[in-house]
């Protein structure tokens, strides 16, 4: 599984923390930056990670910055995007099991750190339970593709 992570200066830190616990697990990162704590704007990160996930280059991207808002904002603009931004863990295993979604979005500078890493590492190891809940993300891939160009 390919993971791409992104963030602003808000979410840096974090972004780092989380890099290096998932090289650690020899997991295979991209990092779309930023790369520093000078600011800079969440969208133009949200735009990298969601572009690659929405046409299939990567499998899944974790975005973080200050509250997680804006970043799921963004994110959630492109065709086949499902960004969760997600405060715990039950939030975090419930946005793949029920809404099977290909981005985490973080919040930099709400969270503790160890419990982002444990959201991250419960994001990435719990399935979509499909059934009802494909029935229920079917609908808005119609809202997709009667509204967005580039939908599948
Ligand atoms: C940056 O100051 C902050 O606005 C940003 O990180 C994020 O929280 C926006 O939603």
């Amino acid at each position: 599984m390919k993971i791409a992570v992104g963030s602003d200066h808000a979410g840096y830190e974090l972004k780092e923390k989380i890099e290096t616990h998932l090289i650690e697990q020899e997991k295979d990162i991209e990092d779309y930056g930023t790369n520093g704590n000078s600011s800079v704007d969440y969208p133009d990160f949200a735009v990298a990670v969601a572009e690659a996930v929405s046409k299939s280059k990567i499998d899944r991207g974790i975005l973080v910055c200050g509250t997680g808002i804006g970043m799921s904002i963004a994110a959630n603009k492109f065709p086949n995007v499902r960004a969760a931004l997600c405060y715990d863990v039950y939030s975090a295993e419930m946005s793949r099991k029920h809404n099977n979604a290909n981005i985490l979005v973080l919040a930099g500078r709400v969270l503790d750190s160890d419990v982002a890493l444990k959201m991250v590492d419960a994001w990435l190891k719990t399935e979509f339970e499909g059934g009802r809940h494909k029935n229920r993300l079917d609908k808005i891939s119609e809202i997709e593709k009667k509204f967005m160009k580039g939908a599948k």
